[in-house]
């Protein structure tokens, strides 16, 4: 069944840590390693872009997880995936990282078929699965001793990433805490400069102060030219490391613009004490999310309709007054609604 459903058996605690560390179990016919940097120059020349899905469908029996998407992740750049429980994020990872062959359409990662050619695209892709199952009698340390042996690059950043994380070497993977257990898979992905990141919700189980911490990493990663896809949840961390969103909803995206054009198109959030009962507010065009606290009115309205916002007020007996635009969790919060 689970063959028929396009899915892989469970696995074996060995290859658990392969597929942890990005590296297929390698077959007769695996290509030769390569250097990511002429992989990235590789796949630049031929106009391609790190992360490539075109058409990607992905089907699960009758349930459709995801619907016929479109996305580019460059050299360089945080993307930011959010999208509803169920949406299709970790479906679209997986696909990526060859875990999952796509029903239809084509995805390719550093100009390589991650489900046809695993072995050769791992080299460069660092993942972190969104439901981490680690081999419970390792230490951190023997782990990422495994993954260090089996990357191209043993790992020129883990020191630093463990030090920078505050992680636990010698305790069993089994006695480690869920965040401390996030943190080792966080250093395996990150530990070898993969050209390809694929993080899906990172900061699961991070205190607040490791959540900045793995930010910080995540930018740096970019700002050597990494291509960083991340789902999450956390719209604060979204805001603080992402260049773009792309939303998924229902597996189609829904939504896709860079965090500073959103910015820009933010709607207003607006305060207003009136004295009468403000009805002509309501006809305002796009306004939404009204609360109400005494005679106080808390409501959005896109920047289209301030001029008519302006001329409902003027009609009005008003006391207090403020205008904004709102921030980015509320317009987040306004694309998970379906505006
Ligand atoms: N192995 C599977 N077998 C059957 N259905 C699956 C499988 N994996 C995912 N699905 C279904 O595919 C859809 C997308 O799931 P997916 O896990 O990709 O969503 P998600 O956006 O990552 O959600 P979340 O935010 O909860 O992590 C859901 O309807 C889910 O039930
Ligand atoms: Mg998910």
């Amino acid at each position: 069944m689970r063959r028929l459903l396009g899915m892989r058996p469970p696995l074996a605690p060995d290859r658990l840590l392969r597929r942890l560390v990005g590296e297929r179990v390698l077959g007769p016919d695996t290509p030769g390693r390569e250097a990511p940097s002429s992989r990235v120059v590789e796949a630049e020349s031929e106009g391609m872009t790190p992360v490539q899905v075109r058409g990607l469908r992905k089907a699960f029996g009758t349930t459709v997880a995801v619907d016929g998407m479109d996305l580019d992740v460059c050299p360089g750049e945080v993307v930011g995936f959010l999208g509803p429980n169920g949406a299709g994020k970790t479906t679209v990872l997986r696909v990526l990282t060859g875990s999952l062959r796509a029903t239809a359409g084509s995805v390719s990662v550093l100009g390589l078929d991650p489900f046809r050619q695993a072995a050769a695209a791992h080299q460069d892709i660092g993942y972190l699965p969104g439901d981490l199952r680690l081999p419970p009698h390792l230490t951190a340390a023997q782990l990422l001793d495994v993954c260090a042996g089996r990357r191209r690059d043993p790992g020129a950043d883990r020191a630093a990433l463990v030090a920078a994380l505050g992680l636990p070497l010698d305790v069993e993977v089994a006695a480690l805490s869920k965040g401390n257990r996030q943190k080792v898979g966080i250093v395996a992905a990150l530990m070898s400069r993969p050209a390809v990141l694929l993080l899906d919700e990172p900061t699961s189980g991070l205190d607040p102060l490791a959540q900045e911490v793995l930010e910080g990493l995540v930018r740096a990663a970019a700002d050597r030219g990494a291509a960083v896809l991340l789902s999450s949840h956390v719209l604060r961390e979204v805001d603080q490391v992402a260049d773009r969103v792309v939303m998924l909803r229902s597996g189609r995206v829904v939504a896709s613009s860079g965090l500073d054009e959103l910015r820009a198109t933010a709607p207003h959030a607006v305060e207003v004490v009136l004295e009468g009962p403000g009805d002509r507010l309501l006809h305002v065009p796009g306004l939404r999310g009204l609360t109400t606290a005494g005679p106080r009115m808390s409501f959005t309205v896109p920047r289209e309709s301030l001029g008519a916002l302006v001329t409902a007020l003027a009609a009005e007996q008003v006391q207090d007054l403020s205008i904004a635009p709102a921030d980015l969790e509320t317009l987040f919060r306004h694309l998970y609604e379906g505006s």
